[in-house]
């Protein structure tokens, strides 16, 4: 069991994909289930490992326990879950944003289903007169 998380955090850290977002502006961080059969729509978005982002339980939006820096910036797509899709959408980007961002899919028995996404601060998008 030690040598298969090892074996995956080292193959995690060298296939995390990175994505940019600008201040003030918002991200959608990928997360899709694959072909896998979903035996209930349960996901779970966690910042840095620790931070509760977004929870799905059942098909239901949970954010009771949702860390109030995410409050009322983050949205997913409800219509996409039957198709795996849990994909998350970030708004009103803060510098301290930066970091990663993880979802973790029910009942799906691989662990190589945990994904993650970088996420990469820029400063203010500056727009073209
Ligand atoms: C999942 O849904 C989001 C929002 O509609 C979309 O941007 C994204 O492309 C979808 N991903 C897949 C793999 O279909």
């Amino acid at each position: 069991m030690f040598l298969v998380l090892f074996y995956f955090s080292v193959f995690a850290k060298e296939s995390v994909p990175t994505v940019q977002g600008f201040i003030g502006d918002s991200v959608v961080l990928q997360c899709h289930s694959g072909n896998v059969q979903l035996k209930s729509i349960t996901a779970h978005w966690r910042y840095n490992d620790i931070k509760n982002v977004y929870d799905i339980e059942d098909g239901k939006v949970s954010i009771v326990d949702q860390d109030r820096v995410y409050r009322d910036r983050t949205e997913m797509f409800p219509a996409e879950y039957m198709k795996g899709n849990f994909s998350l959408k970030l708004g009103k980007l803060q510098n301290t944003d930066g970091g990663s961002y993880c979802c973790f899919i029910a009942n799906i028995a691989y662990i190589n289903k945990q994904q993650c996404t970088q996420l990469q601060i820029k400063g203010v998008m500056k727009w073209l007169p």
